[in-house]
C-alpha cells in the first residue's frame, strides 16, 4: 500500500473518546483556513478530549495553524472552533481561562524581565492580587524545582530553563488545557525528559506538536496531518511507524534528487 499519497479518509481511526463531557475539550467543526494566498485547512473536523494527543507531520502540514486555532491566535475563515463549548472568536477575551499556550520559541512568549513577573502575569489576569500572585507564582516555581528563583532575569537563563518557566507561566493560573507546539526543539536531552516528567504528572489536557516521536510515544492518541488533512489517527503504536515508514521513504526520496 502507497502510504504517501494523500488520502481523502485516514489510514488509521481513532476510537471515539471516552469519558469526558459533551463539549469538552477543542472541536473544530468544518474549518477552512487560508495563511497568505495559501489554503491549509478546508471543511477539517475534528474532536480532541484525550488527555494525551500528539500532533505529527511533515513541516507545513498544519501543526502550528491547528494549535493557534484552538488557542484563538488564529480565527477560521469558516467553520468553528470550540474550546470547552467556548467559541474561539466569540469568547476570545475569556479563552485563556480555559486553554494556555507553550510557543516553539520561549522569546515570543515571554513579556516580563524577571521570572516572577512571568509567572505571576496569569495569575493577576485571572484576579488574584499582586502579593497573591507572587506568593503563588514562588510556590509553583518552588515545587518544580526553581525556589528562589522569582528575582531572576529572564534573558540570562538558559533556553531549557526559559522554556521550562515559559510552561509554568502558562500552567500557573490552572487551565485546563495545554497546547504545546514543539516545546522542547531546542533542548539538550537531560532538560527534555525532566520537563517531559514534568509534563507526564500534569493534570491538564495536553496536545503537543513534536517531531520527537519518543516523547509522543505514551500518549493516549496521535495525529498524523498532512497538507491540512487528518492522514492517520489512532494509538501512537498504529501511527507512529506508519509516519517512520513515509519519513524514511521520503527521507530516501530527497537523498536521490539531492545526488541526481
Ligand atoms: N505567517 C504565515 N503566513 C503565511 N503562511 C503561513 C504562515 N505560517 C505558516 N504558513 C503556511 O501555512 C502552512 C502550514 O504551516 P504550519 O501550520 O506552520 O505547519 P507546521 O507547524 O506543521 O510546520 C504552510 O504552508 C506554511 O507555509
Ligand atoms: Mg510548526
Amino acid at each position: 500500500m502507497d502510504i504517501l499519497r494523500p488520502r481523502r479518509r485516514p489510514v488509521a481511526q481513532a476510537e471515539p473518546a471516552a469519558g469526558p463531557a459533551a463539549g469538552a475539550g477543542i472541536a473544530f467543526d468544518r474549518v477552512s483556513l487560508a495563511r497568505g494566498e495559501r489554503p491549509i485547512f478546508d471543511g477539517f473536523s475534528l474532536d480532541l478530549r484525550e488527555q494525551r494527543i500528539g500532533l505529527i507531520g511533515d513541516n507545513g502540514s498544519g501543526k502550528s495553524s491547528l494549535l493557534r486555532l484552538a488557542n484563538g491566535l488564529l480565527a477560521p475563515d469558516g467553520g468553528t472552533v470550540a474550546v470547552n463549548g467556548r467559541d474561539t472568536v466569540r469568547d476570545r477575551k475569556t479563552l485563556h481561562e480555559e486553554i494556555g499556550f507553550v510557543f516553539q520559541n520561549p522569546d515570543h512568549q515571554i513579556i516580563f524581565p524577571t521570572v516572577g513577573e512571568e509567572v505571576a502575569f496569569g495569575l493577576t489576569e485571572r484576579g488574584s492580587t499582586a502579593a497573591e500572585a507572587r506568593r503563588a507564582a514562588e510556590d509553583l516555581l518552588a515545587a518544580n524545582g526553581c525556589a528562589g528563583w522569582a528575582d531572576r532575569a529572564i534573558h540570562e537563563l538558559s533556553e531549557g530553563q526559559k522554556q521550562l518557566v515559559c510552561i509554568l507561566a502558562v500552567i500557573a493560573p490552572a487551565p485546563s488545557i495545554l497546547l504545546l507546539d514543539e516545546p522542547f526543539s531546542s533542548l539538550d536531552l537531560p532538560t527534555r525528559l525532566s520537563l517531559s516528567a514534568r509534563l507526564a504528572r500534569l493534570p491538564q489536557q495536553i496536545v503537543m506538536a513534536s517531531h520527537d516521536l519518543d516523547l509522543i510515544a505514551g500518549f493516549d492518541r496521535v495525529i498524523w496531518l498532512d497538507q491540512g488533512r487528518v492522514r492517520a489517527d489512532a494509538a501512537p503504536g498504529q501511527v507512529l511507524p506508519l509516519y517512520r515508514e513515509h519519513a524514511g521513504a521520503l527521507g530516501s526520496a530527497m537523498l536521490e534528487r539531492g545526488a541526481a
